[in-house]
């Protein structure tokens, strides 16, 4: 084992420890609202919101976050005529986790979003919990063809799966009345199913997640109703193995030459930071059975603190495999310090196998469309007077060197680059900004291994309000943060850089 992965270990374990194994978070059901939930709380109109409410403190400029309220996971990622939809965990009525719904946004472009309507509410079977959405083209269920088809985890006494359908392109959704389709009576966790088309063996494919049992079940349909039960995935990973497992995917991703399955499974509190982390296993799917080329994972979609329950659109053109995170972690995202509203998403990424040095590599990039709000590249000197910015460096892996984002009220996030570990060890300490609200917050160190052999790497940050998102140049690494400086990070030393304006998207 790499010494570089065996500091991960350490450090996930210690924070691990620290934080405690229990996951409490479903126990204090939230208030059952009567009737549609209309009433009460403030909504979230759309149209109305004026331009003034996304410039408060901290408020992401080029990410996704709703007017007001509480978001966590992304759900019912569907590409439908031209639009990406992005629904999400939302609480209409507050800026904590309760009242779960799916709230609802869309973009043409996957960074210019428009919040729509709360899609989903509560209801006699529970609150709307993370699922996903399908267009169901050949009319299989018999809601007509084209429809829209949310399959998400109904959350009350027991957690079930329900579908609901819309012909209006997502803006109202109809309960399905045979809902739940997948019953349940006796697991403690059973939820957030995602759903695709299997081509060869004809049928819906569902991958659920088990919680705490570790393990994700697969489900098959010929119609989004009537589920069979395919077979269950677990692995022997002691790391894996630590926190719940939750929102998984399952997808194909052609490489050079063949294709490979793909499993994401979001784990917490077992992440590489500490708290949520997104874990991947590569390996075969036969339309049954998922068969990993090694469980002695995990492997992780991103080194950092912040991209948890991601994933990937469907329905998406021209074979792309476009994924979003919540960018926040349960270890302390109740207790972070934005409002009116509470977490932003990652910006939307592109996934790509790479084969690198004989092994497998996920690697995500910012998707291309960043192009919409780019300005021109150009040398750093001085500060950078911007909504937000991407910046690239390339920095020798010969020597440490140390690379330092900042602003004039002296708040900093430092990098050290490791030439002997090959990894950049982001430092999110008490410097950074505002911190102490909670004691999980401050991670000493996030450590990104750089993959490959090259002698150098150059590496690309994406800075916003209140978020810088660490990339390699190839994807094949990536780690996502949050931060809460005063004002955004202005200044960058340590190596010559390029930066370009990112324009706001509000
Ligand atoms: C993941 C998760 C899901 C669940 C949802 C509830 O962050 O715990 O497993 O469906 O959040 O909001």
């Amino acid at each position: 084992m790499k010494k570089s992965h065996i500091y991960l270990l350490a450090a996930g374990f210690a924070l691990f420890a620290a934080a405690g194994c229990n996951d409490d978070r479903f126990d204090e059901q939230p208030p059952v609202i009567e009737g549609t939930g209309e009433e009460g709380g403030e909504e979230n109109p759309g149209e109305d919101i004026p331009q003034s409410s996304y410039n408060e403190l901290y408020r992401p400029q080029i990410h996704y976050t709703p007017a007001r309220n509480w978001m966590n996971d992304p759900n019912g990622l569907v590409y439908d005529n031209g639009t990406y939809h992005l629904f999400y965990q939302y609480n209409p009525q507050g800026n904590e986790w309760g009242n779960m719904s799916w709230g609802h946004a869309s973009s043409t472009d996957l960074l210019h979003w428009k919040e729509q309507p709360v899609a989903m509410r509560r209801n006699e079977l529970g609150d709307i919990f993370s699922g996903s959405a399908v267009i169901d083209a050949d009319n299989t269920a018999g809601f007509g063809a084209g429809a829209m088809v949310a399959v998400y985890t109904s959350s009350g006494e027991h957690q079930q799966q329900s579908i609901a359908y819309s012909t209006d392109g997502g803006m109202t959704f109809t309960q399905y009345v045979g809902n739940p389709v997948i019953a349940n009576s006796d697991r403690p966790d059973f939820r957030d199913p995602k759903v695709f088309w299997h081509a060869e063996s004809k049928q819906w494919i569902m991958a659920l997640a088990l919680g705490n049992a570790h393990a994700i079940e697969f489900y098959g349909s010929p119609n989004l109703k009537s589920w069979t039960f395919l077979s269950s995935f677990t692995t022997t990973s002691a790391r894996s193995n630590i926190g719940q497992w939750e929102c998984p995917d399952l997808f194909r991703m052609t490489y050079e030459s063949g294709t490979k399955w793909i499993l994401i499974v979001s784990n917490n509190p077992g992440g590489p930071a500490g708290g949520s982390g997104t874990e991947y296993f590569l390996g075969d799917f036969d339309g049954k059975t998922f068969t990993a080329d090694d469980l002695d994972y995990p492997l992780w979609i991103d080194y950092g603190s912040d991209n948890y329950a991601g994933v990937t659109w469907s329905n998406v053109p021209d074979g792309r495999r476009l994924f979003i995170g919540w960018m926040n972690n349960w270890n302390y995202s109740g207790a972070v310090p934005a409002s009116p509203w509470r977490s932003a998403m990652t910006l939307p990424r592109e996934l790509e196998l790479l084969e690198i040095d004989g092994s497998f590599v996920l690697a995500n990039k910012v998707v291309s469309e960043i192009e919409n709000i780019a300005g021109s590249w150009q040398p750093l000197s001085g500060t950078i007077a911007a909504p937000a910015y991407e910046l690239k460096t390339t920095v020798k892996l010969s020597e440490n060197s140390t690379l330092r984002l900042s602003n004039g009220a002296g708040e900093y996030l430092e990098m050290t680059v490791n030439a002997a570990t090959r990894s950049v060890i982001v430092h999110r300490t008490a410097s950074t900004g505002k911190c102490a609200f909670s004691g999980l917050f401050s991670i000493p160190s996030v450590i990104m291994p750089i993959k490959g052999a090259s002698d150098e790497v150059e590496l690309h940050l994406f800075v916003d309000q209140s978020s810088v998102e660490l990339f390699t140049a190839d994807g094949s690494s990536t780690a996502t943060m949050v931060v809460y400086p005063s004002n955004i990070y202005d200044r960058f030393d340590g190596a010559d850089a390029e930066y370009r304006e990112l324009a706001s998207v509000w």
